[in-house]
Parts: C-alpha cells; sequence; structure tokens
C-alpha cells in the first residue's frame, strides 16, 4: 500500500489544519496510508517507509520554521530515490506563495534527486492565529486528491 506522512510545524493549529484537511483529500480516493507527524517527532529511520513526504510550515517572518527548514535539511542526508514530496504553507496578508516557495527552493537545494510532485498549497488564514478562510479549506482537499493523481507507481 502507498504510504503518505504529512510533516508539519504549526503554533496555533490552522498548518495543522491544513495537513489534516489535505490528509482526507487523500484518503477519500482510497487505498493510500497517510500519517501527520508534527516535525518535532519525526523519526528519521522511519522517513524510508514512506513513499510521499508532504511538508507544511507557517510563514514566519516571510519563510519556513526553522524547525522544518531543518528537516528538509536532514532529508539531504537520506538515499530518497522514488520518493515524492510537495509543499503547502499558511500566511496572512499578501504572501502568498512565499513560504512554499522558499521550501521548494530548499528541497531543490539539499534534496536535489526528490522529485516535486505538485507546485506547493498556500493557504490564507485571517490573522495570526487564524482561522484559515472559508473558501481555503476546500482547496486542501484538492490537493490531497491531486497528490492521489501524482503518485508514480
Ligand atoms: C512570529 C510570527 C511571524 C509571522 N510572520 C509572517 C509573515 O512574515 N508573513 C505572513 O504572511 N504571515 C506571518 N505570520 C502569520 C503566520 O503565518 C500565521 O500565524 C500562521 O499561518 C498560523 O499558522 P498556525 O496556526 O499553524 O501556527 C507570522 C506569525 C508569527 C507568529
Amino acid at each position: 500500500m502507498t504510504r503518505v506522512v504529512l510533516v508539519y510545524e504549526s503554533k496555533y493549529g490552522n498548518t495543522k489544519l491544513v495537513a489534516k484537511t489535505i490528509a482526507e483529500g487523500v484518503r477519500e480516493v482510497g487505498g493510500i496510508e497517510t500519517i501527520l507527524c508534527e516535525v518535532k517527532e519525526v523519526d528519521f529511520d522511519k522517513i524510508l517507509d514512506y513513499d510521499v513526504i508532504l511538508i507544511g510550515s507557517l510563514n514566519h517572518l516571510g519563510r519556513p520554521l526553522r524547525s522544518v527548514r531543518k528537516f528538509i535539511e536532514k532529508l539531504g542526508k537520506l538515499n530518497l530515490e522514488g520518493k515524492q514530496i510537495a509543499v503547502f504553507d499558511t500566511y496572512i496578508g499578501s504572501d502568498f506563495e512565499k513560504t512554499v516557495k522558499k521550501m521548494e527552493k530548499r528541497i531543490s537545494e539539499k534534496v536535489p534527486g526528490l522529485k516535486l510532485m505538485v507546485p506547493g498549497l498556500s493557504i490564507k488564514v485571517q490573522g495570526i492565529k487564524g482561522p484559515i478562510l472559508d473558501e481555503e479549506l476546500p482547496r486542501c482537499k484538492d490537493f490531497g486528491r491531486k497528490i492521489v493523481t501524482q503518485i508514480s507507481t
């Protein structure tokens, strides 16, 4: 069975909700196991058990959190041949896609062999503590479904 891990960090719960909703979208399609994991709890020995790695961070001063940056750097030390990856962020104001672009750049620099399966998902929240704008949640589910269509067998 294909296995998808969603690794994220979330201060106020909004990025976690994005991760959960993406996972719902993935599960709706069926036949795929999804697991959510906070970045600080990742077991690097187990990362190789997953076929797809999805990484989420809130926009923190215009970039991903340090823990997420470190996580990407550590991925570069593993042999991830054949694995697929994609990223997601949450932001306020006008920082649409700013953090996903930085995560994608970091992945291409630190883990060059890893394939970005779809462009990153950027989700707007109303204020520092959220909530996620109503119209944004369906985009998370769609992203999950899209991930499934891109999984290479
Ligand atoms: C210290 C701090 C700095 C932030 N800087 C930015 C920023 O530069 N641009 C932006 O769009 N959002 C910024 N935000 C807003 C966060 O992206 C928002 O709080 C986050 O999406 C909430 O996600 P969470 O509930 O998963 O923690 C900042 C939030 C905090 C706490």
